[in-house]
């Protein structure tokens, strides 16, 4: 079975920023790690790029929409190169097959009966591209919460989607476990449907930049209603025709969308019922994450505070930004950018405990052991094989269950264990004994078969960092990530290389 990961389809009014970035990074970890669990991953991002927020972009930029969302959207997958984000497809919204997939779906929805002519007035966002149904009743223009804007008033005559039909088939979806998660964010939504659920618009008038609706002249499709159907077409992208009766062939239903607290609702409500309403299958599950601050307050242009990904990528390294983003910021909940807690943790985790123990080890056993892995009777009982096997056991139920700063303190820890061990065992001093040599033997085998397993498990959260840290110790023979989670499987004997540093100190007091 096929294994379909999505980020959100982010919009191209701007460039990424830290939040998308963020998301991406996350979704590249966990399709890394299905790869490696042996699973067919389909990893689906891409750029959402209708809509009246493009369109004004353009427009303030002299640009057509075309232009802009090209430019846009070639910044997107620059920026995901450039981050070696391991992406399967990358979808724009803007594609003639997307608007073919767009109408086919529309056409399945409408004949279900779903689709009816209404009458929306009310607070409009354009920043989030949708009513603000919770501030109806304000008498004065009114902000939006998130974007800090006013708000627009818009009275208009829409197609709407009878979301009010999915009830309860919503209401039991989403309190099936599983579906949503966190479980704070399952109980936001459940909340959210037993309030009842209200039919949404799914067209605009005057709304040029965007799919025409086929037989509603003048009404192109709300952005949102366009936007999420480019999970499917990016899977139909492959040439073939675009015939939702082969989604099933190519990957759909998704296995987990992941997507920012901010848009949870329209992936675990107005999403599964617009696929009920079509007939096909539901996505396994939804992942709402957290919100990123900086410093504890709000990225926003208007703040200049905004942390381009780009510039952090040149000052410090893919290592040490994904690190901090997966180890400090529990995935689900908000998080908070801090300049001095990141270098500290990048320094203390990646250079000295994780770096210096792998640099050390290896001095030891090259300088007693004549260059090589010291030879001895390999003891699968030993204090590290046992913390070893629990850490790969932890890591693994964490990763596949997006707890990304678990996984990754889970590594650490094992790192932080070698270096007590050879603290407590004081190799350097028991080596002066000469009949210690095969007791120091088994302490830096033990370690340096330590370093090997932090190596392996950090390979979907930092591939680079990984790679570096294996390229210093023999090969096992084994191919397999999983053939390579046992303990005791470096070889005794083997060539070691002159340890080089595998992750460089950041500057303390660099400013971003
Ligand atoms: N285009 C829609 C998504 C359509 S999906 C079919 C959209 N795009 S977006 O570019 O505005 O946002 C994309 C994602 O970035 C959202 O998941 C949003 O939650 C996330 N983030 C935006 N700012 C963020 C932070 N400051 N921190 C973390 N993620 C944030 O919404």
């Amino acid at each position: 079975m096929l294994y379909t990961l999505t980020t959100p389809l982010y919009y191209v009014n701007d460039h990424p920023h830290l939040g998308s970035t963020y998301t991406t990074i996350a979704c590249d970890a966990l399709a890394r790690f299905q790869r490696l669990e042996g699973r067919s991953v389909v990893f689906i991002t891409g750029v959402d790029e209708h809509g009246q927020k493009i369109e004004r972009s353009a427009a303030a930029a002299s640009m057509t929409p075309q232009q802009h969302c090209a430019l846009f959207s070639e910044s997107y997958q620059k920026q995901w190169q450039r981050w070696d984000i391991s992406n399967d497809c990358f979808v724009r919204t803007s594609a003639l097959q997307h608007r073919q997939l767009v109408e086919t779906f529309f056409q399945r929805v409408e004949a279900a009966g779903d689709i009816k002519l209404g009458h929306q007035a009310g607070w409009y966002c354009i920043g989030c591209e949708e009513f603000k149904d919770e501030l109806a009743e304000a008498t004065t223009t009114p902000c939006c919460p998130l974007h800090r804007r006013p708000l627009e008033w818009r009275d208009e005559q829409n197609l709407f989607f009878c979301l009010s039909r999915y009830q309860r088939k919503i209401a039991e979806l989403v309190a099936s476990p599983g579906f949503i998660a966190p479980p704070s964010r399952q109980r936001e939504i459940s909340n959210f449907v037993a309030q009842g659920l209200r039919d949404f618009s799914i067209s605009r008038l005057n709304v040029t930049w965007g799919i025409p609706v086929p037989g509603y002249t003048g009404h192109t499709f709300y952005v949102w209603f366009d936007a999420l159907l480019g999970y499917l077409s990016a899977l139909l992208n492959d040439g073939g025709t675009v015939d939702l009766d082969r989604l099933v062939d190519v990957g759909w239903p998704a296995y987990t969308h992941v997507v920012g607290k901010d848009i949870l609702r329209f992936h675990a409500v107005h999403w599964p019922a617009m696929l009920m309403s079509a007939g096909l299958e539901l996505p396994k599950h939804v992942f709402g994450h957290g919100f990123l601050t900086r410093e504890g307050q709000k990225m926003g242009k208007s703040l200049g505070n905004v942390l381009d990904p780009g510039v952090l990528l040149d000052k410090y390294g893919r290592d040490a930004v994904r690190w901090y983003l997966l180890r400090d910021i529990q995935f689900g909940e908000d998080g908070n950018f801090q300049q001095k807690r990141f270098s500290d943790l990048v320094n203390k985790d990646l250079a000295n405990t994780i770096g210096n123990l792998l640099n050390r080890t290896l001095s030891m056993a090259r300088k007693w052991f004549d260059g090589r892995v010291p030879t001895i009777n390999i003891p699968l009982d030993h204090l590290l094989a046992q913390k070893a096997t629990d850490s790969v056991t932890v890591m693994r139920y964490s990763m596949s269950n997006l707890s990304f700063h678990i996984a990754a303190e889970t590594v650490l820890q094992l790192a932080i264990d070698a270096n007590g061990y050879l603290n407590a065992k004081a190799p350097w001093n028991l080596i002066r004994q000469p009949d210690q040599r095969q007791v120091v033997a088994q302490d830096l085998y033990a370690v340096l078969e330590a370093c090997r397993l932090v190596g392996y498990l950090l390979q979907p959260l930092l591939p680079d960092l990984s790679g570096r840290i294996l390229s210093q110790l023999p090969e096992t023979g084994y191919e397999n990530w999983l053939d390579n989670l046992s303990w005791g499987l470096l070889p005794c004997d083997a060539a070691l290389p002159e340890p080089k540093p595998v992750m460089q100190r950041l500057e303390l007091g660099e400013c971003l």
